[in-house]
């Protein structure tokens, strides 16, 4: 499974970048005003720090504008993914912008017959927000398998980007079910890394190693 990180913070996607675990950076509009950044500029920054797909995403409610603004955002860098909400006009503008070879991450999807259209409009990701479909009181993670299977049926090439993560246990479901890729805040990439029993591990060890009176 792959790990992006949902932040604007470049101080933040640099530190994770350097532990070689990071794939890819997702950002929202509300991740920017957080940034307190520029659009343009936080997101070619974000684009020279990793290698992978940067999603920036289109607000333009319409065809026609977000076309306009898909043109300015994908000049920023080769490897910008232009989000677009799951509305016609949006898996309009997937349609034709995947078809020209730009990489397109359909956001907001809250149920799997929207991720089927995405997937028929060629969307090379497909972003269910599971937090925020918990939260409504939905089943986020059977949102996520209801689409690994429906893709599966059909070899749909789009990959499942499992968004709105809020904790690891959302993390271990995901790909457990077999999401091809999961966008975390960096708290929860930090926690995945923690365990209680690794520290009192490397504290009793460190101990033990200190009492030999040796050095490497
Ligand atoms: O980037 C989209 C998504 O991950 C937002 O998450 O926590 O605002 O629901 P959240």
């Amino acid at each position: 499974m792959k790990f992006f990180v949902d932040t604007a913070d470049t101080r933040e996607i640099a530190e994770l970048a350097e532990t070689g675990l990071l794939d890819g950076v997702t950002t929202n509009p509300s991740l920017i005003h957080k940034s307190g950044r520029d659009f343009m500029e936080v997101t070619r920054e974000i684009c020279a720090l990793v290698d992978g797909p940067v999603s920036a995403e289109v607000v333009a409610l319409d065809h026609e504008g977000m076309m306009r603004e898909a043109e300015v955002l994908r000049k920023i860098a080769d490897n910008v993914c232009i989000k677009v909400p799951l509305t016609i006009d949006g898996l309009k503008t997937c349609r034709k912008l995947t078809g020209d070879g730009t990489m397109v991450n359909v956001t907001l999807c809250f149920s799997a017959n929207q991720a089927l259209l995405a997937a028929k409009a060629g969307a090379t990701y497909i972003s269910p927000f599971v937090g925020r479909h918990d939260d409504n009181g939905f089943d986020g993670m059977e949102l996520i398998s209801d689409i690994r299977l429906i893709y599966d049926n059909y070899a749909f090439a789009t990959q499942i980007l499992a968004a709105s993560i809020r904790h690891p246990i959302h993390v271990l479901e995901s790909a457990k079910i077999g999401a091809d890729v999961a966008t975390m805040p960096p708290a929860v990439i930090r926690s995945l890394f923690r365990h209680v029993l690794t520290d009192k591990g490397i504290e009793a060890f460190l101990a033990d190693w200190a009492k030999t009176g040796q050095s490497i």
